[in-house]
């Protein structure tokens, strides 16, 4: 075995037959919203959409049939890294599921890249949760397979924003002409960050609604802007929330805070009640990546606009869709 040479794989050897929308996912890594056009958004909630059909109609079925994903997560999550097993097994495939990283050889000192260079070995693709921004990118830099960004600390959550935008296209019937108030703490909120962004395909007026200190990063207002996106910003709801077509509330992000009394001060400082639901508008969504510690009262559940729990729903699918086609099978 002298001369024996390992294979030198690169990302995408080959493309799979037939479509070739598709077939732009196939091995690619998905680290941020930035990466996708309106096209591919067109054809990833026409997958999502392929998706949901298969599952209601019967459940799990073998399209990833052999394939395996690695869920790597560094942070707590349930809606994240559940939704990701449940899409790969529906799909067919299997899971390694690393969410104590306590219990794994991080715990040990494995950087990162090691880390993932033994999954990879294991695994398809990688999904990973990490405390730090741009931690999937350099997982990705040593992968040689599919690195999916579950959340990089205060930076981006990709498939959250996708499958944020397939609920409002879903509710709404459209994406284009809205009005999206962003709520509560979007200074942290990753998922706001990316949701932002992916706005900026669209044609969307943003506002922003927060307390001082926890307001909207100026780097992201200032990308926003060069792509012409109008956006406005408030300290109180009032003004906006009867122009609002989608508002997404968010938590107050408590573990990014240095100071817990910084914390305290606008822990509380917004809640959704049945009250502020009386200004909305009759066809307004109302949104929220969850978990929710009190910002959104449990009694607006009921309302036929609260679509928190459907959102979660429209992830699977989009989590289907997306484990598809990087694995090269939509
Ligand atoms: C979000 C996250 O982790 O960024 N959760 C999620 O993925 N649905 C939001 C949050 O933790 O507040």
């Amino acid at each position: 075995m002298a001369n024996y040479q390992p294979p030198q794989r690169k990302k995408s050897p080959y493309l799979p037959l037939g479509d070739q929308q598709g077939a732009r996912f196939y091995g690619k890594d998905i680290l941020s919203v930035k990466q996708f056009s309106r096209d591919d958004l067109d054809y990833i909630f026409g997958v999502a959409e392929e998706m949901r059909e298969m599952v209601e109609r019967i459940g799990t079925f073998d399209l990833l049939k052999g394939k395996i994903l690695a869920n790597l997560f560094y942070e707590p999550s349930t809606r994240t890294s559940s939704s990701f097993t449940s899409a790969m097994e529906r799909l067919g495939g299997s899971v390694i599921p690393i969410s104590e990283v306590r219990y794994s050889s991080v715990a040990k000192g494995e950087s990162l890249p090691d880390t993932v260079r033994t999954l990879e070995c294991y695994a398809d693709v990688i999904v990973i949760r990490h405390p730090e921004v741009g931690a999937s990118a350099l997982a990705a830099k040593y992968a040689r397979k599919p690195i999916i960004n579950a959340g990089d600390g205060v930076g981006e959550h990709p498939t959250q924003a996708l499958l944020d935008l397939f609920t409002i296209y879903s509710e709404l019937g459209r994406l284009d002409g809205l009005t999206v108030t962003m709520l509560g703490d979007l200074k942290y909120g990753r998922t706001v960050h990316s949701l932002a962004r992916l706005l900026t395909l669209f044609r969307v007026k943003i506002n922003y609604v927060s307390p001082d200190i926890l307001r909207m990063p100026q780097e992201i207002i200032h990308e926003l802007k060069e792509q012409g996106v109008p956006q406005e910003e408030f300290d109180t709801l009032d003004p906006v929330i009867g122009q609002t077509d989608v508002l997404y509330v968010t938590r107050v992000q408590k573990e990014r805070f240095e100071n817990q009394d910084d914390y305290e001060s606008v822990k509380g400082a917004f809640v959704i009640t049945p009250e502020i639901m009386d200004k909305a508008r009759e066809k307004m969504v109302l949104m929220h990546p969850l978990p929710r510690v009190g910002e959104i009262s449990m009694e607006v559940d009921e309302d036929p606009r609260a679509a928190y729990f459907r959102q979660m729903e429209y992830g699977l699918y989009v989590r289907m869709a997306l484990l598809a086609m990087v694995l090269g099978k939509a």
